[in-house]
């Protein structure tokens, strides 16, 4: 059985992100959508938010399985008997960051290993960043995000 963990910071989860995962509920048998605290970043959304809108968004899928974490990303995958970190790979700016982050997931659990996807072209340009700041600005975000993802970001933002 192949447990897959599909970890970001998802602040918030974009339709690029729910693409990638839903091709990859095709291809395996259970993926862990694993949000990361991410403290540095400084997220908008705590991260109950971000793990509450990620359950409602993929509800349709039943191979999916959201969970929080803020550990060690090899650490988390050990506990949960993961044996693939999968990450998107959306241009070649991706490429830099990825390679250091798999080569550095490979070390810390040398059996693990990271796969990448490619999302549907009309998302390689999102990312969760630019999603923000359209909304903030008021920007029509429809196409990018699920509704309840537009609405509870209106919401971050009034309260921000
Ligand atoms: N569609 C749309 N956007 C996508 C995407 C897709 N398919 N795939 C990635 N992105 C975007 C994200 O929205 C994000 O945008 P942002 O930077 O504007 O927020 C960006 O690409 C990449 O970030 P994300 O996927 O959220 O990952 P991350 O870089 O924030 O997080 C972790 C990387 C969580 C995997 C890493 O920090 C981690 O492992 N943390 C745990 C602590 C740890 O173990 N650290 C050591 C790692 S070796």
């Amino acid at each position: 059985m192949n447990i897959v963990v599909y970890p970001g910071t998802f602040d918030p989860i974009t339709n690029g992100h729910t693409d990638l995962i839903e091709r990859s509920a095709r291809l395996f048998d259970h993926i862990i959508v694993a949000i990361a605290a991410s403290p540095k970043k400084r997220p908008l959304m705590d991260l109950d938010t971000r793990v509450e809108l990620a359950r409602d968004v993929l509800g349709h899928l039943d191979n999916i399985e959201v969970v929080g974490f803020s550990n060690l990303l090899a650490d988390f995958v050990r506990e949960k008997n993961a044996n693939i970190i999968l990450r998107g790979l959306r241009a070649v700016s991706d490429f830099e960051y990825e390679f250091q982050l798999a080569n550095m997931n490979r070390v810390l659990a040398p059996t693990v290993e990271s796969l990448f996807l490619t999302p549907a072209e009309q998302y390689s340009y999102i990312s969760s960043t630019i999603v923000r700041e359209v909304s903030s600005l008021g920007g029509d975000i429809s196409t990018l995000v699920h509704p309840k993802v537009a609405a509870a970001l209106k919401k971050a933002h009034a309260s921000a």
